[in-house]
């Protein structure tokens, strides 16, 4: 009878030990580990908008891709800083290149599909020291991190891993290239070949044709190669200050020019609805 009633305390004994160290887990979770005072708990768990591991109790594991300032704010999609991310992107024409929220050209990689596995230092790296093909825009950190808020709140957290590489053609598909022999010097293109030019005199003219390029075109429109034959014959005519001389194309020059730089609209995407939830 003694030997049952010690073996019965002693069950009692572990499920309370067990139920309290759940409650301790669980209290734990909700404040990352205690390390941290709770804010915004009306608004989420400290994961939804951080990432990191709310279970761990170590700093290194809890941190795990750790999401800090206005990169956070992308859970919420009334937030300011997703609101200012748009507001950039849009300005500085990110989709003349890239998928962002689902449409753009897929000149370059498709952010949706990449930005949620980065980390943040990644992805604030890849715009302060962009590739060779991309412009360097210049962003300070208080820019960057908004641009990353609403690069992640459109990333898709489920994709395949599609990172898509520019392709490089060989020199031989350059040499002949009306962008490159009278364009190349002052600027630069993307098109679905590879890049053209090497010139950062003038902006870069990836998916000058297409729907993702700044309207910046006579009448704030979208460039044709209507337009494109004006510029070129004289900028000034179009743009009383413009920094660009004249270029004098030949015969035919024009159509082959249009046509290696349209080699860009094709693929490109049409807006789909807002990420759901996120
Ligand atoms: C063991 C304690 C501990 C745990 C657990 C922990 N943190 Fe931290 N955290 C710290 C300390 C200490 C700092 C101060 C900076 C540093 O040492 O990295 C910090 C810094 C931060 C920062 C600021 C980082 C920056 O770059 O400015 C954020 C955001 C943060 N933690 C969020 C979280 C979240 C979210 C969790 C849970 C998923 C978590 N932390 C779990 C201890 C902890
Ligand atoms: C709705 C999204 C959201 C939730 C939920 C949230 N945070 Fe934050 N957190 C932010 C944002 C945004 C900032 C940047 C400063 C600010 O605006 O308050 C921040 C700032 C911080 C900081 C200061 C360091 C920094 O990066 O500026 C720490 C530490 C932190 N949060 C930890 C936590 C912890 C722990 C939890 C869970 C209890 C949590 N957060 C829940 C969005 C959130
Ligand atoms: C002229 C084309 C161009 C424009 C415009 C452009 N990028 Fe890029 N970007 C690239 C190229 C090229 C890469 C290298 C990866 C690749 O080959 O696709 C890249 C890479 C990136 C990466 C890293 C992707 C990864 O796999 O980690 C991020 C993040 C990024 N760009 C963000 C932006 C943002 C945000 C903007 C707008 C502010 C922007 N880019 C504008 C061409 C461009
Ligand atoms: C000697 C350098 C130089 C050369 C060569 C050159 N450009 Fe430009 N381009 C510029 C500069 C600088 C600008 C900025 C004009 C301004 O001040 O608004 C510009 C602007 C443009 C614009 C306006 C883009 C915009 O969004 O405002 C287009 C289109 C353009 N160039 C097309 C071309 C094409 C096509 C060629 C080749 C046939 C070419 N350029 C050759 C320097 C050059």
């Amino acid at each position: 009878m003694a030997i049952r009633r010690t073996l019965l305390i002693a069950l009692l004994v572990f499920a309370l030990a067990g139920w309290a160290g759940a409650a301790s887990k669980r209290r734990a979770a909700e404040s990352c580990g205690g390390c941290h005072a709770a804010h915004r708990t009306d608004q989420g768990s400290c994961a939804a908008c951080h990432r990191g591991d709310p279970a761990a109790l170590r700093k290194e594991i809890a941190h795990q891709r750790l999401l800090s300032g206005q990169a956070a704010e992308h859970a919420r999609a009334d937030a300011p800083a997703v609101a200012e991310g748009r507001r950039l992107v849009e300005r500085l024409a990110c989709r003349r290149c890239h998928v962002v929220g689902g449409s753009g050209n897929r000149l370059a990689t498709d952010l949706d599909r990449v930005a949620w596995k980065r980390e943040q230092s990644e992805l604030a790296r890849s715009l302060a020291v962009p590739v060779e093909n991309m412009p360097r825009f210049g962003l300070d950190d208080r820019q960057a991190e908004p641009v990353i808020a609403f690069l992640l709140q459109n990333a898709d957290t489920e994709s395949a891993d599609a990172t898509y590489r520019v392709r490089f053609s060989g020199a031989s598909a350059k040499g002949d290239s009306t962008f490159e022999k009278h364009c190349g010097g002052c600027h630069r293109a993307l098109v679905t070949d590879g890049p053209l030019g090497r010139g950062s005199a003038g902006p870069n003219l990836s998916g000058l044709f297409s729907a993702f390029y700044p309207a910046t075109a006579p009448g704030s429109r979208h460039w044709t190669a209507e337009t494109l034959g004006k510029w070129l014959e004289n900028p000034r005519s179009v743009r009383p200050r413009a920094a660009m001389r004249p270029v004098r194309l030949e015969a035919g020059e024009l159509e082959r020019l249009v046509e290696e730089m349209q080699a860009s609209a094709p693929k490109s995407t049409t807006p789909r609805k807002e990420a759901a939830g996120r």
